[in-house]
């Protein structure tokens, strides 16, 4: 009976660790929460109207100022609680002049920002910027809860609840374990005692790691644990490498997919015009946007929505000009250009063999199948997961076009005999061969 009177007790201290561990590891999730809520307290700003301010602050500021992200200036979300009203009316107003003075929180905003000079905004009054700051204190609204249907399969962000939900109930499973090996110990104490049987409980005792090894049970529930824990971090990891669906970087000028091809119906192949007759489909010169630019020098006011304003669009077609050297006063070139940098999207691996003309040209694919309605895109981003996985679903669906081609008819022929079929996939043709796609 000694001995059993030993496990007992040494079990005992091991179930309050895992327990200790388990609270432990259930209080660093809930950490996660309490930051967030207590950074986002609101300032009352003095008497500024929020709603005017937003306008303000979309026609002067959101061209260089997020709320919430970095942008070409720092997010201004809080922003009164870093600085008191009166340095900010100072900055507005002219914020090279408070740098030049030698204020110190100016320079050192300056110099954070890699001294990219902030404009000057002498013509708002104190009463305007009162505004803008009360948006700017605004509490963040709380994300919407996603519409159901509109979470695209696959999309890496998508993984974070059901994740948590497992993690969450596997932690339950062990603290639930935990409790009930616990309660039956009690009853076993109880009946050992009211049959007069003494339990040793304060006996010499091994070191916590040994009994944990003796103990089969216990390391086989322990191992179970870290093996599904690793294998969920693995899996998650994996899943991440090169999916970079939703990528929607910024862009150094601000070119709306939905204005030109949307509103303005001008055809992808205008501008990609690669796409039908080679691999890439290209991003245009400069030249070609100045085509249309030399005469379109400002947008229209019904152009502006709530989040973008007719300033802001105004300031991107500045931009294109000063990229190509073109003065608008005078109507001509300066000769001085500097390239634009535009950021890549798309990008597969150099491994993969991919051509716009055969899916565009041979096979008549629409561009909107693999990018998604780019009419619609303020902001152009990647629709599909590039995967490989990706491209053979497709393959094994898709029939070829066979119609009007003669380098098809023959094969054609041949194949639908073998397959016994009238029409045949990409699949069936040979797009699934390793080689068509990998170098
Ligand atoms: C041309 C781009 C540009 C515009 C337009 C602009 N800002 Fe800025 N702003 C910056 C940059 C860049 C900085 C960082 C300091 C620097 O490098 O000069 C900055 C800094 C600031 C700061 C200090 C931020 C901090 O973290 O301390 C405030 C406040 C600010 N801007 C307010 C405004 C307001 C209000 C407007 C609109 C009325 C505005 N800005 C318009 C570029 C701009
Ligand atoms: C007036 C010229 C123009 C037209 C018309 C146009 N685009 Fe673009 N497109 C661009 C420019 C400039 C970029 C680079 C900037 C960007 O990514 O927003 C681009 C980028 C893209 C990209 C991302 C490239 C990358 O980096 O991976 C795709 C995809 C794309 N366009 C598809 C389309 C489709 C589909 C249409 C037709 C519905 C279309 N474009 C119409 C000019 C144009
Ligand atoms: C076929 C004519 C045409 C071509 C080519 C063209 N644009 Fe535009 N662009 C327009 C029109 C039309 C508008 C909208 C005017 C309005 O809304 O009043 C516009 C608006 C814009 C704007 C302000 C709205 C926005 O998208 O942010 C920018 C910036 C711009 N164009 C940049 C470019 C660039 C860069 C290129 C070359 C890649 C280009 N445009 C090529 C016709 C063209
Ligand atoms: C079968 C799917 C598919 C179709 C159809 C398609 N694209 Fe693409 N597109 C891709 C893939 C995949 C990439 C990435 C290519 C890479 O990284 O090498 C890409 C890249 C691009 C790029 C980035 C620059 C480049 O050339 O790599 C542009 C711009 C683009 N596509 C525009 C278009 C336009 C415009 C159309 C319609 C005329 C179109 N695409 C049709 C799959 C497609
Ligand atoms: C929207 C459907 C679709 C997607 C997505 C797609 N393809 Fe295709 N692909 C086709 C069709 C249809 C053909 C047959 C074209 C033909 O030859 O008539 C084809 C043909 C090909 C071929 C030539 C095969 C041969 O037999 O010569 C290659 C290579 C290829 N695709 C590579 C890719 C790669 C790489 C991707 C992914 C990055 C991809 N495709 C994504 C539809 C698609
Ligand atoms: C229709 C085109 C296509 C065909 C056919 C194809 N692949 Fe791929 N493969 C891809 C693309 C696209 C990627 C890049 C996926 C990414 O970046 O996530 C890829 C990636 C890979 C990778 C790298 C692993 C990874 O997930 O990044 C391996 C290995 C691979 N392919 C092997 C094969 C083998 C073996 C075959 C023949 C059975 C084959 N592929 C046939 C398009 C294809």
């Amino acid at each position: 009976m000694k001995k059993v009177g030993n496990h007992n007790s040494n079990s005992r201290k091991l179930f309050l660790s895992l327990a200790l561990m388990l609270t432990f590891s259930l209080t660093s999730f809930a950490q996660d929460a309490t930051p967030a809520a207590a950074t986002e307290a609101p300032v009352a700003a003095q008497g500024g109207d929020p709603v005017k301010g937003k306008e303000l602050f979309n026609s002067n500021c959101a061209a260089c100022h997020k709320l919430d992200a970095k942008s070409t200036g720092p997010a201004l979300r809080g922003i009164a609680q870093k600085h008191d009203m009166a340095w900010i009316y100072k900055w507005v107003h002219n914020s090279a002049d408070l740098i030049k003075s030698g204020d110190a929180a100016a320079v050192k905003v300056f110099e954070e920002n890699n001294k990219v000079p902030m404009t000057a905004f002498p013509a708002l009054s104190e009463g305007d910027i009162d505004s803008i700051i009360a948006y700017t204190s605004e509490v963040k609204a709380e994300a919407p809860a996603p519409v159901p249907g509109t979470a695209v399969a696959g999309s890496s962000d998508q993984g974070g609840i059901s994740n948590s939900v497992i993690l969450g109930a596997l932690a339950l499973v062990m603290a639930m374990l935990v409790v009930m090996l616990f309660l039956v110990n009690n009853v076993l104490r109880k009946v050992a005692k009211a049959n007069g049987i003494e339990v040793a409980s304060k006996t010499p005792t091994t070191p916590i790691w040994k009994a944990f090894a003796k103990n089969q049970f216990l390391v086989l529930v322990t191992s179970i644990f870290l093996l599904l824990a690793s294998a969920y971090f693995v899996y998650g990891f994996l899943m991440q490498v090169g999916v970079d669906q939703n990528y929607e970087p910024i862009q150094p000028i601000h070119y709306s997919h939905k204005i030109h091809a949307g509103d303005n119906e001008i055809n992808c192949k205008y501008c990609h015009s690669a796409a039908r007759v080679s691999k890439n489909a290209g991003i245009p010169s400069l030249n070609v946007c100045m085509n249309c630019h030399k005469n379109i020098a400002e947008v229209a006011e019904s152009t502006a929505t709530p989040e973008y304003s007719k300033a802001f669009y105004d300031e991107q077609i500045q931009k294109l000009y000063t990229a190509v050297g073109w003065d608008k006063s005078t109507q001509s070139y300066t000769g001085k250009s500097q390239p634009v940098k535009w950021v890549r999207i798309h990008n597969l691996p150099d491994f993969v063999y991919f051509n716009h003309s055969q899916h565009v040209t041979v096979a008549g694919i629409e561009c909107q199948t693999c990018h998604g309605p780019v009419e619609t895109y303020e902001i152009q981003k990647q629709f599909a997961p590039l995967t490989m996985g990706w491209c053979i679903n497709c393959h094994r669906k898709t029939d070829v076009k066979m119609e009007g081609n003669e380098y098809y008819t023959k094969i054609h022929e041949e194949l639908s005999k073998k397959y016994g079929v009238d029409k045949l996939t990409a699949a069936q043709m040979g797009g699934l061969e390793c080689g068509k796609c990998h170098y």
